[in-house]
């Protein structure tokens, strides 16, 4: 059996990882990846920490480039590695554009499409936009679908997706996470290392790390986090990372507003391993990041997101994540909560695992290899 695995972003990048392990490590199974590298360093990063060296490499990213010339650039240069490679089956991860153009371009070769991060929906298509829309298209270009929760499975249900191809692994990210904190805990070079690179912090203040870098939040949003986030740091007693997106929209919007605040740094992308390393560290997270609502439960760490809707229910149910929207004024009493309020801070600093227990790529490697059964 042939499996063509592609992928172009970070976050991809990260949750396909242990799957293309998982993969390599069944000699009956062919094995080959294919990056669109709709991200560029930031895809890089994540293929040298999980030493993924790709067969093809479509190398297509462009500064502030567009979803259609995007789209249409990985729809062409995947259907030609589909042509050429001829797998039985193609797998893709959630909800990017590389995820979707991959699907339509094996649909169109009638070649099967295995979705991993199935079912996700917040319901609103604008809304994270247009994961949402492509999310629910690659699910209609599906043949196997492995959503991480029973509440996935639940909303491919009452789209008349059919039981026998529904799969529930939990999140492959969590088998990232787990591979990156055992080489942490196990070894104490990288560890400091891991932390080597980051701006020198005053540990008697708390770290709160930020990211963000949602579509929808660049029309205001970005900009009003950006100043309750420079009003936090005014308290004196906060340290915000903020490792800024390449993104410009992002980068423009951080840098004109929290740049020369000596309690806000704004450093670069961190590599995986660092970025655990200081989620770890952290005493709570501001994002609008999907992977990141999935890590931080599991790590124990109350993460305030600012979306107005999301697609991963389970942690706010699970009462580590709470969602914000972008007004200042509210992201602002928010955190102001968890940070003078121990008890309400203690409630949502428990580590659950809604996401997973780390066997989810095992599982998907199984499932695909005794197909149809
Ligand atoms: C993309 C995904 C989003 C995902 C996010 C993860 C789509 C439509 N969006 O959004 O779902 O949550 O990745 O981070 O698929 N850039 C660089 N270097 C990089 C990466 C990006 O310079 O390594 C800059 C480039 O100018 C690029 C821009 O960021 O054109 C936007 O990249 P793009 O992948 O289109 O959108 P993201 O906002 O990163
Ligand atoms: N991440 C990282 N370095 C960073 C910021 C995030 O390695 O500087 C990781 C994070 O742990 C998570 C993933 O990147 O696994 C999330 O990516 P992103 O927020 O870009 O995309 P999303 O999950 O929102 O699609």
């Amino acid at each position: 059996m042939k499996i063509l695995t592609v992928f172009g972003t970070r976050p991809e990048a990260i949750k396909l990882a242990p799957v293309v392990l998982a993969l390599k490590d069944d000699p009956s199974l062919e094995n080959i990846v294919c990056v669109t590298a709709q991200h560029r360093q930031m895809l890089d990063q994540v293929l040298e920490i999980f030493a993924l060296k790709p067969d093809y490499d479509l190398d297509l990213m462009e500064p502030n480039q567009s979803l259609t010339r995007l789209t249409a650039g990985a729809l062409e240069g995947v259907g030609r590695v589909i042509d050429e490679a001829r797998p039985d089956w193609v797998i893709v991860q959630g909800d990017t554009t590389t995820a979707f153009a991959t699907a339509l371009a094996a649909f169109y070769r009638k070649t099967k499409v295995a979705h991993v991060e199935a079912g996700l929906r917040s319901g609103d298509i604008f809304a994270p936009w247009p994961e949402e829309t492509n999310r629910q298209l690659v699910g209609r270009l599906t043949t196997m679908h492995f959503p991480p929760t029973e509440g996935a499975a639940e909303n491919l249900r009452r789209e008349a997706v059919p039981d026998a191809v529904i799969d529930v692994t939990g999140n492959t990210v969590i088998d990232a996470l787990q591979w990156v904190a055992a080489r942490l805990d196990r070894d104490s070079a990288l560890s400091a290392k891991a932390m080597a690179g980051l701006p020198r912090l005053d540990q008697a203040r708390r770290l709160i790390l930020v990211t963000g870098h949602r579509r929808e939040n660049f029309d205001g949003g970005l900009e009003r986090i950006c100043r309750a986030l420079r009003q936090l740091a005014e308290r004196g007693d906060v340290e915000i990372v903020y490792p800024v997106h390449l993104n410009p929209n992002v980068q423009a919007t951080a840098r004109s507003i929290l740049a020369d605040h000596p309690a806000i740094h704004l450093i670069a992308p961190l590599d995986y391993i660092p970025f655990v390393a200081v989620m770890r560290q952290a005493h709570m997270i501001v994002t609008d990041s999907g992977g990141i609502q999935e890590e931080a439960p599991s790590l124990g760490k109350p993460v305030l997101v600012t979306r107005d809707t999301t697609e991963r229910p389970e942690a706010v149910h699970a009462g580590t994540t709470k969602l914000v929207g972008t007004r200042t004024d509210v992201l602002l009493a928010e955190a102001s909560v968890l940070l003078d309020d121990p008890a309400a801070y203690a409630r949502m600093a428990q580590a659950k695992n809604p996401f997973g227990d780390g066997r989810a790529s095992q599982r998907i490697v199984k499932r695909l290899k005794n197909w149809p059964n």
